[in-house]
């Protein structure tokens, strides 16, 4: 099946990098969020992303503008009655999730694929919103922030997904410059398990005084060569996306590895939930 035109839903952190991917490859790009506003300001991340390119010559002003001219911000969910893709990136609530699905499974087109970003929660449990001959064309296709520079799709077969919808997102994924790996479909999936267990570890490390949150961060980046420390790469995707990805490992496996540490429900109670409050377990702009 051909992908030509396609509505991603949610304009925030995952799905303005999403439907940034998708235009770069030509496609059109419905960007969609029940307040304009928002679906506005997801396309000027993605200006704003774009003018970075231009500067560093990968991209012409004209390509830009091109690319740009590819993506509709829209608040009407009537934008998915002409698509052959949507892709669902709001925040990680099933309710919200399902009542989205549901009500876009009674306007996109029969041949639609319905794509979830869900990070955690399962496949067949988002898919019990749409109809059942819907249920072939539902698929988990989880991206990784920020979307346009982690060349990583995570794809989640549900029971009902077919194989000609793993293999269009197959196609679809490789025309975005993403390498797919497959995930059974349990809670967290494969990177989310790996990453909580230990993102929860520095946060009790953290929370017990063992080091300085720059200290911890300082261990993994210098020691471990990795690109950010665990504290500011929890902060990078928001406390309270890591608080909703814990809850649904530990619900699913109930083992402590994957507990939410005390410290993290607190932040995320306190209204500091990372990078995108200007404060977490960083302040931010960092200096
Ligand atoms: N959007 C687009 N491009 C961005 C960007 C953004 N938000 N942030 C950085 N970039 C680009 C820069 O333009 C730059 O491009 P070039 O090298 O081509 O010039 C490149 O990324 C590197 O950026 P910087 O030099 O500014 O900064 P850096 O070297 O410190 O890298 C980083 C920034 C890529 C974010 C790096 O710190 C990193 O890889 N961090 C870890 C990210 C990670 O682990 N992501 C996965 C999170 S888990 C997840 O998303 C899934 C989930 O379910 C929770």
């Amino acid at each position: 099946m051909t992908i030509d035109r396609a509505l991603v839903a949610g304009a925030g952190l995952m799905g303005h990098g999403i439907a940034q991917v998708l235009a770069a490859t030509g496609r059109s790009v419905a960007l969609y969020e029940p307040d304009i506003a928002r679906a506005v300001a997801g396309r000027d991340r993605i200006a704003a992303n774009l003018k970075r390119s231009v500067a560093k010559g990968r991209l012409t002003p004209t390509e830009r503008e091109a690319l740009l001219a590819r993506i509709q911000p829209t608040d009407d969910q009537a934008a998915a009655a002409d698509v052959d893709l949507v892709v669902e990136a709001i925040f990680e609530d099933v309710d919200a999730k399902t009542a989205l699905w549901g009500a876009l499974d009674r306007i996109a087109p029969p041949a639609a694929i319905f794509a979830t970003n869900t990070s955690s929660i399962g496949i067949d449990r988002l898919s019990a919103a749409v109809g059942e001959a819907r249920r072939q064309k539902f698929v988990g296709m989880h991206f990784f922030s920020p979307v346009p520079v982690m060349p990583l799709i995570e794809l989640i077969r549900g029971s009902a997904t077919s194989d000609e919808t793993e293999a269009t997102v197959r196609a679809l994924a490789a025309d975005m410059g993403k390498q797919v790996i497959v995930s059974a479909d349990r809670p967290g999936f494969i990177v989310n398990r790996i990453l909580m267990p230990f993102l929860g570890e520095a946060m009790r490390a953290y929370q017990e005084g063992l080091g300085t949150a720059d200290d911890i961060d300082a261990g993994a980046r210098v020691g471990l060569n990795h690109p950010m420390g665990p504290l500011e790469l929890a902060d990078f995707i928001g406390l309270d996306v890591c608080l909703g990805i814990m809850r649904v490992l530990h619900e699913g496996f109930g083992q402590d590895q994957f507990a939410p540490p005390a410290v993290l429900v607190e932040l995320v109670e306190a209204g500091r939930l990372g990078q995108k409050t200007g404060r977490g377990f960083h302040t931010y702009p960092r200096r």
